[in-house]
Formats: C-alpha cells, sequence, structure tokens
C-alpha cells in the first residue's frame, strides 16, 4: 500500500516559503504514528524544510542534483526509483510531500491520510485537487482548536475508487 500524508487548509493550501502553516502537536503526533516503522518519500524541499532525517522511519530524498550526500538519509534521483527502493525495505510506504511530489504522485498512491485544516491561510504550495471521481472518503475524525492545537481540524481517509 502507497499512501499519500499530507496537512492542508480548506483551499488545499500546504506550504509557505518553505514552511508548514500551522503548529498542530496532535497532527505531528498523528503523522508519528501512521509512519513510524515505514519508509518515507519526500522531495529535497520538504526535507531542508525538515531539516534532519525523521527517526525510525528509512528517509528517502528525491532530487535531480546529484551532487549533495547527508547522513542517515537516501538520495535518489526519481520518483519511481524512490518507490522502488521503498517497497524493497517495506509493503506500506509513506509520500509526505512537498507540492512538486504530490503533483506527480496522486495518481501512484492507494490511499490519502489527510488532515484538513479548518483555516485559510497565506500560502505559496498546494495540494492537488481530489476528483471525487477518482477518491472516496472512507473514514473522518474531527478535533476542535484547544490551547495547544491552533485550529479546528479533521483526518480523512479517502480510498481510491475501484473500477469494476
Ligand atoms: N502540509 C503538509 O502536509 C506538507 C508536507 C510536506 C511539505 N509541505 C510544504 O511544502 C513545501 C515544499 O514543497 P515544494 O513543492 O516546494 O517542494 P518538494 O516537493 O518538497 O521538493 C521539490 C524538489 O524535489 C525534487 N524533485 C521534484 N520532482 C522530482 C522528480 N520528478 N525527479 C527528481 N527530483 C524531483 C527537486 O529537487 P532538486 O531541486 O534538489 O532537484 C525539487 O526541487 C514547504 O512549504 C513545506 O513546508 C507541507
Amino acid at each position: 500500500m502507497t499512501t499519500i500524508v499530507v496537512a492542508m487548509g480548506e483551499k488545499n493550501e500546504i506550504g509557505f516559503e518553505n514552511q508548514l502553516l500551522w503548529h498542530l502537536p496532535k497532527d505531528l503526533k498523528h503523522f508519528k504514528e501512521i509512519t513510524s516503522g515505514h519508509p518515507v518519500i519526500m522531495g529535497r524541499k520538504t526535507y531542508e524544510s525538515i531539516g534532519k532525517p525523521l527517526p525510525n522511519r528509512t528517509n528517502i530524498v528525491i532530487s535531480r542534483k546529484n551532487d549533495w550526500f547527508e547522513e542517515g538519509i537516501l538520495i535518489v534521483g526519481s520518483i519511481k526509483e524512490a518507490i522502488k527502493f521503498a517497497k524493497k525495505i517495506d509493503e506500506e510506504i509513506f509520500i509526505i510531500g512537498g507540492g512538486k511530489i504530490y503533483e506527480q504522485t496522486m495518481d501512484l498512491v492507494d490511499k490519502l491520510e489527510i488532515t484538513l485544516v479548518k483555516a485559510d491561510l497565506e500560502a505559496d504550495t498546494f495540494f492537488p485537487k481530489i476528483d471525487s471521481k477518482i477518491w472516496k472518503k472512507t473514514d473522518e475524525i474531527c478535533h476542535e482548536q484547544d490551547e495547544k492545537n491552533q485550529y479546528d481540524f479533521c483526518f480523512q481517509t479517502y480510498e481510491k475508487i475501484k473500477s469494476e
């Protein structure tokens, strides 16, 4: 199973100036729970935004630059290569962004784990439109904002509609 994990606002916004748009510890915990122990695939800019390898996960970073190296990550030159390596490690693999990588993998994945944040924020990076002819929402759990989580948000699962 190949799954995209993303947190997005009401206009599909996901980032601004290579940063996330909110601070939601409950979402970070959820992200850790679903991805820990499995390979995670990300674009070079998302890796730079995180700043270090995510622990307890094989970090696969996609880049066209072939002149860099960093301890603790596997750098590959294409999405195809990233998925090939990840599948060698585990059946459950996760694609964790950012915008450029989501755009190119929407058609390749089986599942979307979305955190829909009830906010409308300035952004320069967006998640692709979710086509309701292709994707069906199969689960949703909502949480209200509190002193530590600044917005209301819902964890949503989408699965690809199987053609008969
Ligand atoms: N809200 C969320 O859930 C979430 C999750 C992740 C990221 N984000 C946000 O998204 C933003 C980053 O997204 P982004 O779209 O700017 O960048 P990105 O998708 O993280 O990375 C783009 C880079 O990936 C490499 N790349 C992309 N397609 C490739 C391909 N087909 N073959 C080889 N390399 C490829 C290139 O690296 P090189 O330039 O090195 O060649 C490209 O510059 C940040 O604001 C981040 O905070 C949000």
